[in-house]
């Protein structure tokens, strides 16, 4: 047996049926902060908690790709004093966690409108991502002014020009071009799809990326996650039985 598979064996996870690639709707921020009679800001804050410990999670599962919707297209409507909020607190996130993502083999990845994001929090994305761009272990993405509907819209503006120009034909787009032309173009489509706080749906979420997704739905307001909470997860997810359209078997 090797490490690998001691490691997550001792979660009661079978290591053959491990996902490659989870990504998670961190929902209920506001909600755990009027639960407590606090600021909305102050559940943002406890969120980023919960981020660290479960890219933490990810890395000792040996996860390779995780995937945070951190910041939606539609979330820039939010009152200027929270969207201002989150970015501050994007950026403390970012400079204080490169060290730790460096050493512990994490590369951070960003997705979404990244020119819509204020000058410092993309200069301190584009620091944390150049320091962290050789890291293997795993990859964690932040969708960030990510909208999954902008996104087709703008896969489709490339591979139109690109027919226009003569670069491809019309009847060589398939399935595969289109995901390579999505800003997910080099990360597996997710095996698991997460929402905290309960709520039913997916919120714009990598709509063409989740066509044969597993999907997880929980109670739990997002500071609240856990660890265990994701090992739960896994165990649930291990015991689905994928077809992807086909029959058993
Ligand atoms: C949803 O809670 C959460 C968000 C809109 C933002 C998620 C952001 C973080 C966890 C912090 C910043 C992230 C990183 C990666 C540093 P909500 O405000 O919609 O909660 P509610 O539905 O209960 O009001």
């Amino acid at each position: 047996m090797n490490s690998k598979h001691s490691k997550v064996s001792q979660f009661g996870l079978d290591p053959l049926k491990m996902p490659r690639h989870v990504a998670i709707i961190m929902d209920g921020n506001g909600r755990w902060a009027r639960k407590k009679l606090m600021n909305r800001v102050k559940g943002h804050e406890q969120g980023v908690k919960t981020v660290r410990h479960i890219t933490e999670a990810c890395r000792q599962l040996e996860i390779p790709f995780l995937t945070l919707y951190a910041f939606s297209t539609e979330n820039w409507q939010r009152p200027a004093h929270e969207v201002s909020a989150l970015m501050n607190l994007l950026v403390r996130f970012l400079k204080s966690e490169t060290a730790d993502m460096v050493k512990n083999g994490v590369r951070l990845n960003a997705i979404g409108q990244l020119e819509r994001l204020p000058d410092k929090v993309r200069q301190a994305l584009d620091e944390a991502m150049g320091q962290t761009e050789n890291n293997r272990l795993l990859t964690l993405t932040l969708a960030l002014s990510y909208g999954a509907r902008a996104e087709i819209v703008q896969m489709a503006r490339v591979l139109a020009d690109k027919a226009c120009r003569g670069e491809i034909d019309p009847q060589q787009i398939d399935e595969t071009l289109v995901g390579q032309h999505l800003y997910t173009g080099k990360l597996p489509d997710p095996d698991i799809l997460i929402r905290t706080s309960g709520e039913m749906r997916i919120s714009n979420f990598l709509l063409w990326q989740i066509a044969y997704t597993e999907l997880f739905v929980t109670a739990t307001l997002w500071p609240d996650f856990t660890r265990d909470e994701l090992i739960s997860i896994l165990q649930r997810f291990q015991q689905r039985d994928r077809r992807f359209g086909k029959v058993e078997g």
